[in-house]
């Protein structure tokens, strides 16, 4: 719970200096996030240039600037018109957004989040881009809200990392969807093993990395949930360059850290489908 309140006050505050026109704190996601001039609102190498000019385009400027994702779940989940899409912790609304925007009128798109300025920033984005076929829920990704078998396909963005339930998170995305639907969910993943302590540094540097599952224990999970056709796909791979000064700051040795820690983080989209 004390964990959950830190999430919730660490996203609130972000939310409340976006609504208050102030952007992105400096240490949101990492210590180098919101690099003044950005157009993708930071030059994070985690949140920066998730969306290219079309999507950007098709969303106010304020959703694209709250973002705090790892990846660009919308673009890789071949959503269909008519399609019902739920984002669990949908931040700023921005796949939300989009979502709604690759449905169509005949579809819905459902943004989940818990904190309530998140909130509050979704809706007024949402009020902002005049798309009607939305709708943000509060409440909490390990008790979803939504009655069983209830949509197409979950997306979400850098949230799933951040939870200390996720096997309880993966059951009831698996709950949620219909039979044959599909999860299709950016997240931060390590591949192979990194010593616990090396990674608490890592974790560190990007607040939105904590937590990130090994890409095998992710595809277990996952089919323990009862998933099946499970993939994990790298879209980001990170290098300790990233993170060396702000590593240094937080007074870790890089170099002794650098040969476990070399591209072993990654982002990736993680695919799955709630058989038929
Ligand atoms: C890293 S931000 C990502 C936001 C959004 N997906 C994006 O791409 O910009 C994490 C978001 O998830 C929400 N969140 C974190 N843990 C949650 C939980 N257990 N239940 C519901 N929302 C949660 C936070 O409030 C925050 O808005």
């Amino acid at each position: 719970m004390e964990l959950k309140e830190k999430v919730r006050e660490k996203y609130g505050e972000a939310a409340r200096r976006v609504l208050d026109g102030k952007g992105l704190p400096a240490d949101c996601c990492s210590e180098t996030a919101c690099c003044e001039g950005s157009a993708a609102a930071s030059c994070d190498p985690v949140t920066s240039h998730l969306y290219d000019g079309v999507e950007a385009g098709e969303i106010p400027d304020q959703a694209l600037k709250a973002s705090l994702g790892c990846g660009n779940p919308t673009a890789l989940a071949e959503l269909k018109a008519g399609e019902t899409i739920l984002d669990l912790g949908s931040g700023g609304g921005i796949d939300v957004l989009l979502s709604a925007r690759r449905v169509g009128p005949t579809g819905k798109a459902y943004g989940l989040d818990m904190t309530d300025e998140m909130l509050m920033l979704a809706r007024e984005n949402q009020a902002k881009s005049g798309i009607r076929n939305v709708e943000f829920l509060k409440g909490e990704i390990e008790n979803i809200p939504l009655p069983d078998n209830a949509v197409d396909v979950v997306i979400s963005n850098c949230v799933i990392n951040l939870s200390t339930d996720k096997d309880r998170v993966l059951k009831e995305a698996f709950r949620v969807l219909k039979p044959g639907g599909r999860f299709a969910v950016s997240d931060v993943v390590v591949r192979g093993q990194v010593p616990a302590a090396v990674k608490r540094s890592v974790e560190l540097w990007v607040g939105c990395m904590a937590g990130a599952l090994q890409d095998s224990e992710y595809t277990a999970k996952l089919a323990a949930a009862g998933f099946e056709s499970i993939g994990i796909e790298p879209t980001r791979v990170y290098h300790v360059e990233d993170a060396r000064q702000s590593l240094a700051e937080a007074g870790i040795d890089v170099d002794a850290i650098a040969p476990q820690v070399e591209g072993k983080f990654i982002s990736a989209f993680i695919r799955a489908v709630k058989p038929a």
